[in-house]
This record gives structure tokens, C-alpha cells and sequence, in this order.
């Protein structure tokens, strides 16, 4: 079973290029911000302030989340329902930052990435992968751009969802989320100590997914 750790800052393109890498490869993408992110969706929904640590831990018991896979697309389902891109609100995106720095709620969301990993070859992104989640990872790669280039991408990418959303939001709500993410207590969105670190400011979404396949053919001939 073949692991890739995807880690690093939002907007660095890390769910583009997995995404990609993913189908090349014929192996699985795992995208577990979107579990961060359905969480913080319930715990909005229910009206519970992002700040209010022991309301969000309240919440989970009635939470049920489940991945599925189609056509190569994850999808999933909070209690039965598929949020789509509801998840990907500028909104949920903090709640999600919030709730992610909440320990119960990384130890709630660690078997599910754990079982997927353990059931099929993957390729996963988000902040504690190699840290965290699959320490043993054949590959592990901390992809990372500018504040820049990131707010750019982000903005065009949720332009292209049909959200309207201004670079200069875009780019404070990052900074933000981004500083919230790294200066957590628990698994902080840090490299791993044996992580390939790659800056793709100045690469398309093409180039970085050659660039990682050739690190993971790399690393797996040795
Ligand atoms: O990758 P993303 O932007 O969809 O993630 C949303 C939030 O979830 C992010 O701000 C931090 C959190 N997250 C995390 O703490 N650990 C992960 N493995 C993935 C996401």
C-alpha cells in the first residue's frame, strides 16, 4: 500500500495537484480538510460560536461523518447528507481552521483517515498528515506558495464555484486561518522533519504534479 502525505498552507494547490497525482497514479485522494470542514458546517448550523471550544466538543456525539468514493470523487456525507460545496463557504473555511484546533475533534476524525489509508493506496493532503496521520508515509512533501499567489488561486478557484469573493478578504481570512493553523497547540500545519518541502509560487498546476511524481518515483526505488 503506497501512502503520500500531501501537508501544507491553504491555497498552496494541494488538492488540485493531489487530485491529479491521484488519477495518474490509479491510487486514492483523500481530501480530509473536507472532514474539518463538516464539522464546522454542523457546528454552525446549530449555532454554536466558532470561539466556543466546549460547545463544538458538545456537537459531536450527533455527528456521523462517512467518505465515500465515485468515479474517483470524494464525497461526504454529514448524518446521511452530502454537503457538496456548501463546505467550501469563506465562512465554513474558519470554522473549519477553528474546530481543527480543537483535540477532541482531531482524535473524533483520526480513524477515518487512518481506515481509508489503511484499505487502499492513497494520496492525502491537509496539515498533520505526515505528522500525524501517516508518519510512515512512503512519500511525504509540505507544498507551500506565496500569501500572494495562494489568495489569487483561492479567490479564482471560488469565483469558479460561482461564490463572490473579494482578493483583499480572501487573502486576510488566509493569513488568518493560516496563522490559527500553524500556532495550534495539537498538530500544528507544520513539515514533517523528513518532508520534501516544495514551493510551487512560481509553478503551474501541471509542473508540481510532475515535480511530485518524479519525488515519488524517487523515493519508492529506494
Ligand atoms: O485544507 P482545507 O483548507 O480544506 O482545510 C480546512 C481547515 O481544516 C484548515 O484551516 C485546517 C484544518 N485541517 C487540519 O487541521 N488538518 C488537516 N489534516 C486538514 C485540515
Amino acid at each position: 500500500m503506497l501512502q503520500i502525505a500531501i501537508d501544507g498552507p491553504s491555497g498552496a494547490g494541494k488538492s488540485s495537484v493531489a487530485k491529479a497525482v491521484a488519477k495518474k497514479m490509479g491510487i486514492v485522494y483523500v481530501d480530509t480538510g473536507a472532514l474539518y470542514r463538516t464539522v464546522g458546517y454542523y457546528v454552525r448550523s446549530r449555532g454554536v460560536a466558532r470561539t466556543d471550544a466546549e460547545g463544538i466538543v458538545k456537537c459531536l456525539p450527533e455527528i456521523t461523518i462517512e467518505v465515500r468514493y465515485a468515479e474517483g470523487a470524494q464525497r461526504v456525507f454529514l448524518n446521511g447528507e452530502d454537503l457538496g460545496d456548501r463546505i467550501r463557504e469563506p465562512e465554513i473555511s474558519m470554522y473549519a481552521s477553528a474546530v481543527s484546533a480543537i483535540p477532541e475533534v482531531r482524535a473524533f476524525l483520526l480513524d477515518t483517515q487512518r481506515d481509508i489509508a489503511a484499505k487502499n493506496s492513497v494520496i492525502m493532503d491537509g496539515r498533520d498528515i505526515g505528522t500525524v496521520i501517516l508518519p510512515n508515509a512512503n512519500v511525504k512533501i509540505f507544498l507551500y506558495a506565496s500569501n500572494e499567489a495562494r489568495a489569487e488561486r483561492r479567490t479564482r478557484e471560488l469565483r469558479e464555484k460561482g461564490m463572490q469573493v473579494c482578493y483583499e478578504d480572501v487573502l486576510r481570512e488566509m493569513i488568518e486561518r493560516d496563522s490559527n493553523d500553524r500556532n495550534r497547540a495539537v498538530a500544528p500545519a507544520v513539515a514533517a522533519p523528513d518532508a520534501v518541502l516544495l514551493d510551487n509560487s512560481a509553478l503551474s498546476v501541471e509542473q508540481t504534479v510532475d515535480a511530485v511524481i518524479a519525488l515519488v518515483e524517487e523515493k519508492t526505488k529506494e
